[in-house]
Parts: structure tokens; sequence; C-alpha cells
């Protein structure tokens, strides 16, 4: 198969895990005779350095005319520490996303037994958690209208039926090539967006009679994924809901910088990790690459290239085993593995 990416990547940590991730995707691409083809582009405080757009037009016309986007992360406390901003790296995300038409965001959560024991929770409680968190990308109050004076703000959380369709439907779909249990988290009780995600999946359920459905409000779902995490199998949910679960959820595996994402719609699906991007770590060799390598998995599996996917995550497992792990995960005593080092051994098995 041929493979055009755009590798976006972005601020703080970004490059390094960046470069990471590409090595691991052209060393799978030379196993299993595909070809990849690599354009970088600049996204975040880097394109607003360059070019005073965090996603200027070039960079999307790169994902354009892309098979699909690596992209890593972006944000940079010179903007986080500055109000009075007009421009902001997180806003290159928010445009990526919605030229893209990258409605569906796709984040599992999974744990790694020789990792139980770096999660808050006890072991025996979040011991094979695994499900998946479907959040709508492009639409509530992200990006409904927005108003701010002195005195009064709102923010718009509107959603309408198409764009819940759209959702629900690749909800659904993942449940039924799953465990075929499908949680709707909204805050019915209260929200009228919400009633409508309610009632349009109440709608949409009985083409799915495979599938169990649930209802659950989403203060009581933050709840459940730490007290019961097992319970679920995939949930979906709006736009600000689904930021904060998977917020919530990245904590049941130990460390952020193990889960990776998928975003796909109607343009170039994108690929990520889902946590930040670190500047205080950028160029010590220290972030975790296993995010960013499983969102290269991820993209392959997109394009049913499992057994591709297969042998990244087995190299993943393979590296925890062997203790080649980057400090925030590592054994005590455990020699000191760095993103670089822990990437050339990943590449060394998928080689070999
Ligand atoms: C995420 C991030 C973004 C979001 C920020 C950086 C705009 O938190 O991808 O979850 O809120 O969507
Ligand atoms: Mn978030």
């Amino acid at each position: 198969m041929k493979l055009r990416i755009a590798v976006l990547a972005g601020d703080g940590i970004g490059p390094e895990i960046s470069a990471v991730g590409v090595e691991v995707m052209r060393a799978v691409c030379a196993r299993f005779a595909h070809e990849a083809s690599f354009e970088y582009a600049p996204v975040g405080a880097d394109a607003i350095d360059r070019t005073g757009d965090p996603f200027p037009e070039a960079t999307y016309a790169v994902c354009r005319d892309a098979d699909a986007v690596l992209f890593s992360a972006v944000g940079d406390p010179k903007y986080d520490n500055d109000p009075t901003a007009s421009v902001r790296p997180e806003q290159g995300l928010l445009a990526m996303r919605k030229r893209l038409g990258l409605f569906a965001n796709i984040r599992p959560v999974q744990t790694f037994r020789c990792l139980l024991h770096h999660s808050p929770l006890r072991a025996e409680l979040v011991d094979g958690a695994d499900f998946l968190c479907i959040r709508e990308l492009t639409g509530g109050m992200y990006f409904g209208e927005k108003y701010q004076d002195n005195d009064r703000a709102y923010d718009t959380n509107l959603y309408t039926r198409p764009e819940i369709e759209r959702i629900l439907r690749v909800a659904f779909d993942y449940a039924r090539r799953r465990r075929r249990h499908l949680t709707v988290v909204d805050k019915a009780n209260v929200l009228a967006s919400s009633r409508l995600w309610r009632q349009i999946a109440q709608e949409m359920a009985p083409q799915y009679p495979d599938v169990a459905t649930d209802y659950m409000f989403v203060d009581n779902a933050a709840m459940r994924m730490i007290q019961d995490p097992r319970f679920f199998d995939v949930m979906v949910t709006e736009n600000t809901f689904g930021d904060i679960l998977t917020d919530e959820g990245s904590v049941i595996s130990g460390s952020m910088g193990l889960l990776p994402s998928a975003s796909t719609g109607t343009g170039t699906p994108l690929f990520e990790p889902i946590h930040g991007s670190w500047p205080q770590a950028a160029g010590q060799n220290i972030a975790n690459p296993l995010a960013q390598i499983l969102s290269v998995a991820m993209l392959f599996e997109h394009f049913d290239l499992q057994q591709e996917g297969a042998l990244i995550r087995r190299a993943v497992d393979a590296s925890l085993d062997a203790c080649v792990r980057t400090p925030e995960i590592q054994v005590e005593g455990g020699a000191h593995y760095g993103t670089r080092e822990v990437g050339e051994w990943i590449v060394g098995f998928i080689n070999c």
C-alpha cells in the first residue's frame, strides 16, 4: 500500500516523539513492503512563530492531500500565561479538526498489566479495563456562538440532528465490533442538547438490536469510570464532556504517555497521542514515545492493516516487559532509557 503521511510535530516534546513515530512507521512499512512518504508541516506555537497562524493554509493543504496525519502536540507556556494573546496554539488544533471534518475522536483506555501499580487506582480494580471513549469533536460549546464582555459571557452548546446521528452511528458500529455494549453519556436531566442526544440514540438503538445500549448522566459516568472502569465497553458523548472524561480515563492506565487516539470524519484521518506538549521536558529526551507509537498502530489499523498494527502493539508490550521504559514508568533501579532509546529498541524489535 502507498501511504502519504502529513507529519505535524508541533510544540514542546512534539518533535521528539514525532521523530520516533516516523521511524516506527518506516520500519513497519519496510517489513510489510508498503511505500510511505512523509511531508512535514508546522502547527501550533511553531506555526505562529513562523507564519503568525497556528494552522496555516499551507499546512491545511498538506493535510488535505495526505492519506493520514500523524500529529504530536501543540501548546506553549508563552501563550498560556498571556490571557491577552490574540492567537493561541490550541486554535490551530480546533481549526484543524473543523477544516478536516474530524468529528469523531476515538480514545481507547487500556491498561498494561505490568504497569498496573502505576495507576492511582487499586490494581485489582483496573486490571482488564478496556474501553473506548468516542468524543464528538467538531460541535458543542467548542464551536457554538460565544460572547464575552466584562459582566456577561456565554458559550452555546449547539447540536443538530445530523451531527448527533453521525457520531452515534460511529459509536454503534464500534460497539458492534467489540463487546456490544454502548453507553450514551449525557446530562439529559438538565440540558436540552443532551435530551436531543438521548432522543436520537433511543430512535437509533432498535437498528442495532445486537448492541446493549444504556444511558448515563455525565456526573455519574465520571464516578463509575473510577469505581468500576470494567463496566464500560464503548461510551459516546459530546465534545466538552468527552474532553473531561478522557483526561480522567487516561489516569486509569497509570501514565498519560501511553494513550493514543484517532480522529476521523469526512477529511483526512488524524492520529495523535492524547497527552499535551509538556514544554518543561522539551529537548530532554525523557518523554514517553509510546502514545505516539500506538497512534501509528491505530493509523495502520484504520487502513485495515491489522498485522502491522498488531506488530507495533507486540513491540510496545515487549519493551515494557523488558523494562525498556522512559523514567516516569521505569522500575526502581532500572536502566535509563530516553525517548530515542525506547524508539530504537522498538524499531529493532520490528526489524527482527
Ligand atoms: C484535547 C485537548 C484540546 C481540547 C485542547 C488543547 C484545545 O485538551 O485534545 O483533549 O480541549 O480538545
Ligand atoms: Mn483535553
